[in-house]
């Protein structure tokens, strides 16, 4: 039961609502730990990466309960102790509890962070700054030891934009004595939640959404309720499927003003996006335009999280078309799943070069991380006949029972 069945050839129509972000509930979860007391976070998605952090945070003494989508986190019990290494090592976000843990208690063991494989995705950069910030960081062949009795703030200047070192060391730095000034800091909208919550619970914070964080460090933060915004990457994937199956949906409450550059290439491929106050519309495929090139880049450009989506749009279009990565080193591993239903895409470094075919048919096919899995479940809704995606469990990590959200859109498709 880890794969999905899908029936090609429906068209999708009607509405879905679009989840809470799991890349911003999993820094903002492991945030609660900098506070005494109970976090509500609504709006928490439902999904395999949420489930491990709350494991993790139960494993350290937290209180978690959750009805529906708002979490409750009491971190009043709150004992360091080892983590599982399952959900350690399963997702990447488990990395963020570095910097979050190290405020709390002054030191922390633990195994390297897993997550999809897309890259080396080394944590270099977080270890690095927070030697500079006082610690001393002992590394071992699996796992390291960071430890400092109290942090101090300092001036983090990263070689290059990271994420989830932007997110690590402004949790790091929100208790820390003195001033931290994080630059080139990640504008990602997942960065300025996680600022904002952070700044309800008291943290002082400037510069959020901006390449340039300073941040006083605070004696305490205070317990506070705040609401996950919806997913951009979960809204640009229904996107990306009502353009590979055809029809006219609904994204209700997706984020629109952070999902600029997805639309725009949306819009270049030819789907019509009418954005509302409260979601957006769009009809998909008509293919007349869709000649493209997209290029990943650093937020506010086109996210790398959408390139595998992308491409099953591209390789059903009919036109040749290329994509540059500069994000990760290994994110088309997708191409020879693509490939098998008939796609025809060469990889060239970190370009793919998609060349038209005229249509894409069924096939068993493997997901081998979360946003490349989700991109061979749209592209079978628009193959000839049926298809299989086995290792479910990749997209579990992201997305909120896809295969119930893609029937009410019409889809015929069921787990498998
Ligand atoms: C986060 C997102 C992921 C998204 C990515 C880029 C979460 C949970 N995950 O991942 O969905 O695809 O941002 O938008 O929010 N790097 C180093 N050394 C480091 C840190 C990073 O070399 O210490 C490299 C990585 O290997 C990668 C690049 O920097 O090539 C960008 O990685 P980063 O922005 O850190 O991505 P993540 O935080 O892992």
């Amino acid at each position: 039961m880890d794969a999905i069945r899908i029936y090609g050839g429906r068209c999708l129509n009607g509405q879905t609502v679009i989840q809470g972000s799991k890349n911003a509930s999993l820094p903002i979860l492991a945030a609660t730990l900098l506070i005494d007391g109970v976090c509500e976070i609504e709006n928490c998605p439902d999904i395999s990466d949420v489930y491990h952090m709350l494991r993790l945070l139960e494993s350290l003494g937290c209180r978690v309960e959750r009805e529906e989508s708002l979490v409750r986190v009491d971190t009043q019990g709150f004992s360091a102790c080892d983590m599982p290494s399952d959900s350690v090592c399963v997702m990447r976000s488990s990395v963020m509890l570095v910097g979050a843990l190290l405020a709390r208690t002054g030191q922390i063991c633990m195994e390297y962070p897993g997550g999809c494989v897309i890259g080396a995705r080394p944590i270099d950069l977080h270890l690095q700054a927070m030697r500079l910030m006082g610690a001393s960081v002992e590394e071992r062949e699996n796992g390291f030891c960071v430890e400092a009795a109290r942090l101090k703030g300092a001036v983090l200047r990263l070689p290059f934009i990271s994420v989830g070192a932007t997110e690590n060391l402004i949790l790091a730095a929100v208790l820390a004595d003195g001033v931290t000034v994080i630059e080139p800091a990640a504008r990602e909208p997942e960065i300025q939640a996680l600022c904002e919550f952070l700044q309800s619970a008291g943290a002082r914070i400037e510069g959020s959404g901006t390449g340039r964080l300073v941040i006083r460090g605070v004696e305490k933060l205070m317990p506070v309720r705040y609401r996950i915004p919806a997913d951009r990457i979960v809204a640009g994937t229904y996107l990306c499927a009502c353009m590979c199956a055809g029809g006219r949906i609904f994204l209700r409450d997706a984020p629109v003003r952070h999902m600029e550059s997805v639309l725009a290439c949306a819009e270049r491929m030819g789907a019509a996006v009418l954005c509302e106050a409260d979601g957006i519309l769009v009809t998909g495929k008509d293919h007349e335009n869709c000649c493209d090139v997209v290029t990943t880049a650093c937020y506010p450009g086109f996210p790398t999280d959408m390139q595998s989506l992308f491409m099953a749009v591209m390789a059903l279009s009919g036109r040749a078309g290329r994509i540059e990565e500069t994000v990760f080193e290994n994110r088309f591993r997708i191409v020879s799943e693509l490939c098998k239903m008939g796609a025809d895409i060469t990889v060239c470094g970190n370009t793919a070069h998609i060349a038209p075919v005229a249509r894409l048919r069924g096939a068993i096919v493997q997901a081998q991380e979360l946003r490349g899995g989700a991109a061979l479940v749209i592209a079978a809704l628009a193959a000839d006949g049926t298809s299989i995606v086995t290792n479910r469990h990749y997209i579990d990590r992201g997305y909120e029972d896809i295969v119930l959200h893609l029937r009410a859109l019409g889809a015929d498709l069921e787990l498998a």
